[in-house]
């Protein structure tokens, strides 16, 4: 396994692989691997011939210096993983090499990146879109694989590489998740035995939505207060927002009876845990079954 950390490094290991007339498939990471991201790297070995997976902790995303700082960093063991999984070049870029002085060009996305995600953490997705540009203009994947925990994120990608006819195919893959249902996420690691334990109140809160859907239930500051319910028996959760929005758009739906994702952000102490669920309000109106229902967003 290659280990790259220029870009230029990087583009000449993956014009070898092109020159050879392998298929590149990208896992774009932050590091602290886990088993939602080794799920992103079957799925990449699957569809391509070699797997480049990038590992960079990106400072242009976060909108908090303390949440950078403390973001969980295992670099010896993500290597590890990575050789174990197979993968042919791992991409960690030092920070010098991707932003050097001078650095000042970035991508911005549209509307899709303003709501949720967008509107808590301002600048976030202009640091996700800016970087994933960087890493694809270095990796030149034919495909590139994410995870379906990070939904807008997904979305405001998809919407770029279409946008800007980047030519790199996007593949989702659903949320790996613990026993109890909690999705798979680095940030987990950093949660206390107690919040640990308290943080199934993300997933319980998307249940009670999804319950209250299938019960027939539309309205949009009902399924808020039932999930708000939910998170208030935790006394160490705090609520970011909860909503239920068309999946499409991320705003509020205008037809109801439709395909719905709920999504949820939640605080323990100074970690924030994202979850979402689509959700087939359709099945109340014709039959459809779940599974041609997700096609859309696989
Ligand atoms: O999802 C992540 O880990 C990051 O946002 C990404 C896509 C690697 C960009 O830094």
């Amino acid at each position: 396994m290659q280990i790259l950390e220029s870009p230029a490094a990087m583009r000449s290991w993956s014009d070898e692989q092109h020159a050879c007339g392998l298929r590149i498939g990208l896992v774009p990471t932050m590091g602290a691997l886990h088993a939602g991201h080794l799920a992103l790297i079957g799925v990449a070995r699957e569809r391509c011939d070699v797997v480049a997976v990038s590992i960079f902790v990106n400072p242009l995303q976060f909108n908090r210096t303390d949440d950078f700082e403390h973001y969980p960093r295992s670099v010896d063991d993500d290597l590890e993983q990575c050789r174990a999984a197979g993968v042919g070049a791992v991409y960690a870029p030092t920070q010098q090499s991707m932003y050097p002085p001078g650095f000042e060009t970035h991508v911005e996305p549209g509307a899709l990146a303003e709501p949720l995600e967008g509107a808590g953490r301002p600048g976030h997705f202009r640091g996700v879109v800016t970087v994933v540009c960087k890493l694809f203009n270095a990796v030149g994947p034919d495909v590139a694989v994410f995870g379906q925990k990070d939904f807008q994120q997904l979305a405001v990608i998809r919407r770029m590489v279409a946008d800007l006819d980047m030519g790199v195919e996007i593949c989702s893959v659903s949320t790996v998740r613990e026993h109890d249902d909690l999705a798979l996420s680095s940030r987990n690691r950093r949660l206390s035995p107690d919040q640990r334990a308290a943080a199934v109140v993300v997933v319980r809160a998307l249940d009670v939505i999804e319950v209250a859907i299938s019960a027939g239930s539309r309205d949009a500051v009902e399924l808020q207060r039932l999930a708000a319910d939910v998170v208030a028996t935790e006394a160490t959760a705090r609520l970011e927002y909860v909503d239920v929005v068309d999946p499409h758009t991320l705003l509020a739906p205008t037809d109801t009876n439709a395909l719905l994702l709920a999504v949820i952000a939640v605080w323990f102490g100074d970690v924030r845990l994202i979850d979402n669920r689509l959700i087939d309000a359709r099945a109340l109106t014709d039959d459809r079954a779940n599974a041609t229902v997700f096609d859309d967003f696989a």
